[in-house]
């Protein structure tokens, strides 16, 4: 005895075949794939066939690569690596254009001329991200111990050539033109007793415009120690010496803090500020950008003091 074949199940509202699965009266039609599925299908199996023949794609088998490739070349000799060095060269090529124009150029040069200012703009821009950034924020907004350099509050001078020696030698590097100088640590080295910094700071406190005066005795005393002992550098009014990059004291713009806890501090310890040199590091074209890049930020001086 035989079985006879079963027939297939057909679905009796549409009339389609079923696979014969059911769930719980729910029967799995069996529809053939749409032919525009089916044909893209076929196209991709096509296409990858095409694709491996002319493009890297298989690990290389022995004799079929060459040189640092480990993989199958394709025919048509198609390199990612070759591609992004091409590239490369482009926008050095590019680039070399705007920073031969950048040589010897004025700041002035430069601002009269709107290509110029773009490329300074832009190569300028993802220079100080990449080397600038981390210490002087990203937007050059600065932090506690390293200046903004959006305003035109400057410690060492805003003029295009002042900004450019700054960015070449640094500042308190080992550079043999470093810009330097040094603030006795009054507390730590017992220049001063607690006291008279005390004093003293009251006496700086007292000279932003509008301070109120909690203790006149105080800084009456602070302003003796302070024309024996700051002056120098700070100068008698307090308005602060580009020569040794001593801040002013009288603009409410604090490198270090403006409270009184901050103050003390600062006096106590002496500030020593090092910002590196990038002579070495970074060639002619790149600092002559970041230099224009900064000077246009917005606080750039101009060169002739009389303006
Ligand atoms: C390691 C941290 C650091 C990095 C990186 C750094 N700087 Fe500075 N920079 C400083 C410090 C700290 C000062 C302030 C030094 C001082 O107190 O006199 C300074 C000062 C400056 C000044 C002088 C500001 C003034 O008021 O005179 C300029 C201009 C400047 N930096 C530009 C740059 C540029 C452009 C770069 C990137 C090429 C850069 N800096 C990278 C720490 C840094
Ligand atoms: C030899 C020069 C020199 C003398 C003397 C000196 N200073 Fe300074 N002072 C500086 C320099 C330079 C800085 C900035 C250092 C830096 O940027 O790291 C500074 C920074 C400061 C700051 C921080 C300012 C800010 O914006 O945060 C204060 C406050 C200050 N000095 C107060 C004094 C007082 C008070 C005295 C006297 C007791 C004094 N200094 C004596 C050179 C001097």
């Amino acid at each position: 005895m035989s079985e006879t074949p079963q027939k297939p199940d057909t679905d009796e509202i549409s009339g389609i075949e079923t696979t014969g699965h059911e769930w719980d009266g729910i029967k799995e039609l069996d529809n053939p794939l749409p032919r525009w599925w089916l044909w893209i299908f076929y196209a991709s199996i096509v296409y990858s066939v095409i694709y491996m023949v002319l493009m890297p794609a298989l690990p290389a088998l022995p004799g079929m690569s060459s040189g640092d490739s480990d993989h199958t070349r394709g025919v048509i000799g198609n390199s990612e690596r070759a591609n992004v060095a091409r590239d490369l060269a482009a926008l050095d090529a590019a680039r070399a254009d705007g920073f031969s124009r950048l040589e010897g150029i004025s700041i002035e040069g430069i601002e009269a001329d709107p290509q110029l200012l773009g490329f300074v703009r832009a190569a300028g821009q993802s220079a100080f991200g990449d080397n600038c950034g981390t210490c002087h924020g990203m937007g050059a907004q600065g932090a506690i111990g390293y200046p903004n350099l959006n305003d035109d509050v400057w410690l060492w001078g805003g003029s295009y050539d002042d900004i450019r020696t700054t960015i070449r030698f640094g500042i308190r590097t080992e550079h043999e033109q470093s810009r330097y100088s040094q603030m006795p640590a009054f507390g730590r080295d017992n220049i001063l007793s607690f006291q008279e910094i005390r004093d003293v700071t009251d006496y700086v406190l007292s000279l932003a415009p509008g301070a109120a005066i909690e203790n006149a005795d105080a800084v009456a005393r602070g302003r003796t120690v302070y024309a024996a002992q700051c002056a120098s550098c700070h100068l008698a009014d307090g308005s602060g010496d580009r020569a040794v990059g001593a801040p002013g004291l009288i603009d409410h713009d604090w490198l270090y803090g403006g409270t009184r806890d901050q103050i003390i501090t600062t006096i106590e310890r002496g500030p020593f500020g090092v910002m590196p040199a990038w002579e070495a590091r970074l060639d002619e074209g790149m600092i002559d950008a970041l230099t224009a890049y900064v000077y246009l930020l917005g606080g750039g001086e101009s060169a002739d003091p009389a303006e």
